[in-house]
């Protein structure tokens, strides 16, 4: 058993009091590897936001929930190098299916879990967010639950349609399962292909396809029978198409792919909204940047030539999210 604690990790507790008082969101980025971690840290540490580092079931089978623990520890006594005195980061599990993998983490290390029985019935949905609670909150663990679905496919997380959560049923979900913070399902949906073109319209400007907007409606709702209780959005990449096009230009075929707009999200990140979930920009990004040095170099086979520059442009990229789209810059002074 190993206490977060001790690894200089943090709960969400304080990170999202803050945040739903001071209306901005804290970023919750996925890692699998090594640059991606470097890249959030140098992010973090330059503009001081609080951040949690989030592990997928996909990144626990990719990389080893052990190398990943360590690389969180490692992740506090990197930010502390970088001049960030007191780091504010969470180490979570994203989209945990069972106890035994919430109870695993807790006792490797993780500050914070996710489990998400948002695909079963009401009642065992309570009942496992509640299992889950019970254990981690024994050891100061938070615990983050979903209530609704969320379409898209990924590698773990995957749902034909989505069903937005019901608003009359938060309360009770909330009260009985104990739950610290509860992911809602308004629209949003995981991967790079949010919306099929069909459900968008094309902008005459640009010839770009824009989404329908997020049901901010059933977001106020919510708000208002959980006043001040911490609510997460999952799938919220913006799939710059900046980066899209690099990909495309360089041989990648990312055909309407298409994100949530960041004037949406920045409107989230004002009300109840303060975790906000990125994953696939920076897989857009770091593939952008890496496609463009085999075309630009094709002698290049040094991988520290071509995963450089994708660090960088991760680091730029989480900068952004950080700085103009969460407002979370210097919330970790
Ligand atoms: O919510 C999904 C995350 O983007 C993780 O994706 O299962 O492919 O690692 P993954
Ligand atoms: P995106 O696919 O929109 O980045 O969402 C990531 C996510 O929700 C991780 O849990
Ligand atoms: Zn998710």
């Amino acid at each position: 058993m190993v206490s977060y604690k001790e690894l200089g990790l943090v709960n969400t507790v304080e990170m999202f009091k803050k945040a739903v008082a001071g209306g901005y969101a804290i970023p919750a980025f996925n890692f699998n590897n090594m640059e991606q971690m470097q890249a959030i840290i140098q992010a973090c540490a330059e503009t001081k936001s609080p951040v949690i580092l989030q592990v997928s079931s996909g990144a626990r089978k990719y990389a080893n929930q052990t190398i990943l623990r360590y690389m969180a520890e490692g992740a506090v006594q990197y930010a502390k190098e970088l001049g960030w005195e007191h780091p504010q980061i969470c180490l979570h599990l994203d989209h945990g299916d069972t106890f035994e993998l919430c109870k695993s983490c807790v006792d490797m290390g993780f500050s914070s879990v996710m489990i998400d029985a948002s695909s079963l019935p009401f009642e065992e949905n309570i009942k496992l967010t509640k299992q889950v609670v019970e254990y981690a909150h024994k050891y100061d663990v938070t615990v983050e639950a979903e209530l609704g679905v969320l379409a898209g496919v990924e590698d773990e997380v995957s749902a034909e349609e989505s069903h937005y959560t019901k608003p009359e049923e938060v309360i009770e979900f909330a009260t009985r399962s104990g739950c610290d913070s509860l992911a809602i399902s308004i629209g949003t949906s995981h991967g790079a292909y949010k919306f099929k073109p069909e459900q968008c319209k094309v902008d005459p400007a640009t010839g770009r396809l824009v989404p329908p907007p997020l049901a901010f409606d059933v977001l106020h709702e919510i708000e208002k029978k959980l006043p001040g209780f911490p609510i997460v959005l999952h799938g919220s990449s913006s799939v710059p198409q900046e980066e899209v096009d690099t990909i495309n230009k360089y041989g990648g075929a990312l055909k309407a792919a298409v994100g949530i707009p960041e004037e949406q999200l920045r409107e989230a990140a004002k009300s109840a909204v303060c975790k906000i979930n990125i994953d696939s920009d920076s897989r857009l990004a770091m593939t952008a940047a890496i496609r463009k040095v085999f075309a630009e170099k094709p002698a290049e086979f040094d991988p520290r030539k071509y995963l450089g520059p994708a660090r960088d442009s991760m680091k730029k990229l989480y900068m952004h999210k950080i700085i103009n789209v969460l407002g979370s810059a210097g919330k970790a002074e």
